[in-house]
């Protein structure tokens, strides 16, 4: 994890020159308030599973597994965005035998796509 947060600071320091990436670039308190702020967190834990109502599954796969599953495969921040914003299709899931295996409703209405694209991206560098 500070390994990585190493890594992030340089990678953001060399990106200093780009006023843009600036703007866009938000620490983890402010990522955790968008995503509580955009309802993720009714679904999401973060570190580990958020466990599910009555001692079932979780509802949704914790975001660090999720960083797992997609670190580096191309076009993950596109694919997830749509994901994000449109819901997860039931039929092509691997999360199902891991949490509840209900499907991800859409979150358009809750949120924006440089919303989705910004809380994918920080999910990804988990
Ligand atoms: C009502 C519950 C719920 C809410 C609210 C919710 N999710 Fe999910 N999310 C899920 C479930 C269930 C899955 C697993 C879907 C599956 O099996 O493919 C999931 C999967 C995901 C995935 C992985 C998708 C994949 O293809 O592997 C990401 C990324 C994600 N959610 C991000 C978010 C973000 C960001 C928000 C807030 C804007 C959010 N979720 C809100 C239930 C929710």
């Amino acid at each position: 994890m500070f390994r990585h947060r190493k890594l992030a600071a340089v990678l953001l320091g060399s990106l200093l020159i780009s006023p843009l990436a600036m703007a866009d670039a938000k620490n983890d308190t402010e990522m955790k308030k968008l995503a509580t702020a955009s309802g993720c967190m009714t679904c999401h834990g973060i570190e580990k599973d958020k466990p599910g109502p009555d001692g079932l599954k979780p509802i949704g796969p914790a975001w660090i597994n999720v960083a797992k599953q997609y670190k580096g495969k191309p076009g993950a921040t596109e694919f997830l965005t749509r994901v994000v914003l449109e819901g997860s299709n039931p039929y092509s899931s691997h999360w199902k035998d891991k949490v509840s295996g209900l499907s991800m409703p859409p979150n358009a209405v809750a949120i924006t796509e440089g919303n989705a694209r910004l809380l994918v991206n920080w999910i990804l560098a988990m």
